[in-house]
């Protein structure tokens, strides 16, 4: 039996295939982040850490943790939250949740395509305000998705799961991945991809490679009619070169599920004009959090088994 820390409260039956397991499970009733120094009190006398986007697993927690410590097992498909150098130097293994939350995470960034472009978010909040003083043929005129050209920056899981719902709405689709994907529409050249597309929608992980991957250049080369929408972590995009392209006028609406300083929003973003912005809720749905919470402790089982779960991150 190992002692497992689950860092915050997980989804009814989230951690079923811990207990099933018979492992001692460290649970907290709070739904609370830990802070830096709880997080590395409370990893120094556990086999195996179940964690959450926002839990920091960075060189330091791995030391408190390290030797007795054999897995770190996120609740996440992205994983920038975890140092996994630090992790597999330490001969910690570092799982996540792939392949479980993808239709849910595309359909939240068709609703940010939908809502971006047909400003959803500003008629609303004038009509529950009481500024919609009845129709007008000029009102909240927003542009059509159907018929758009999406450029789709990331070609993964959750990317061709939203190139497939675009196909529904006519949707002429190109998308942009380093290796050639050998499919219609890929683009080798990003900046070329982002000159052509009606609506951007950002599919990459975080990394020294992709942070602020949309930047005050990139935003440059979008049409001043371009939609852009982010479901994969904020700092792909640079928050305030983004609010300035919005406030000029030289991009039409954003849609934005994820910040670069969760749960911080940068003013100027609030006060943006034609922007969506989501509470990062891209895998919100009940089925797919729990599916999302049993398979990184299902990860965390095998590993503390001995055996090598197919969701182990490798790299
Ligand atoms: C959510 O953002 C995830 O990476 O699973």
């Amino acid at each position: 039996m190992a002692r497992v820390l689950v860092t915050r409260r997980l989804p009814d039956g989230g951690i079923d295939p811990l207990v099933a397991a018979g492992h001692d499970v460290v649970a907290r009733d709070d739904d609370r982040p830990l802070s830096p120094d709880e997080l590395r009190d409370a990893v120094r006398a556990v086999d195996a850490v179940v964690c959450l986007l926002t839990d920091r697993i960075d060189a330091a927690v791995i030391r408190a943790g390290s030797p007795r410590l054999r897995v770190v097992a996120n609740v996440a498909v992205g994983f920038d939250n975890v140092d996994v150098a630090a992790a597999h130097g330490a001969g910690v293994a570092v799982c996540n949740t792939p392949g479980v939350l993808d239709e849910t995470t595309a359909d939240l960034a068709f609703l940010l395509i939908l809502a971006a472009s047909r400003l959803a978010s500003e008629a609303e909040a004038d009509l529950r305000d009481g500024r919609w003083l009845g129709w007008g043929i000029n009102q909240y005129l927003g542009r059509d998705v159907h018929g758009a050209t999406l450029g789709l920056v990331g070609y993964g899981r959750i990317g061709s799961a939203v190139a497939r719902r675009a196909a529904g709405f006519d949707m002429r689709v190109l998308h942009h991945t380093r290796t050639d994907t050998g499919l219609p529409g890929w683009r080798a050249d990003l900046d070329q991809m982002l000159g052509e597309s009606d609506v951007v929608s950002l599919h990459v992980p975080l990394s020294d490679a992709t942070r602020h991957l949309i930047d005050a250049r990139r935003l440059a080369l979008l049409r001043p009619t371009a939609v852009l929408v982010n479901t994969s972590r904020g700092p792909i995009v640079d928050e305030e070169a983004l609010a300035a392209a919005l406030e000029d006028g030289r991009l039409f609406a954003a849609g934005l599920d994820v910040f670069e300083r969760e749960p911080e929003v940068h003013p100027r973003l609030l006060a943006a004009p034609r922007t969506v912005l989501l509470p990062h809720i891209g895998s919100a749905s009940i089925a797919t959090r729990t599916r999302m919470a049993r398979l990184a402790c299902e990860g965390a089982v095998a590993v503390l088994a001995g055996e090598q779960p197919a969701n182990l991150v490798r790299r």
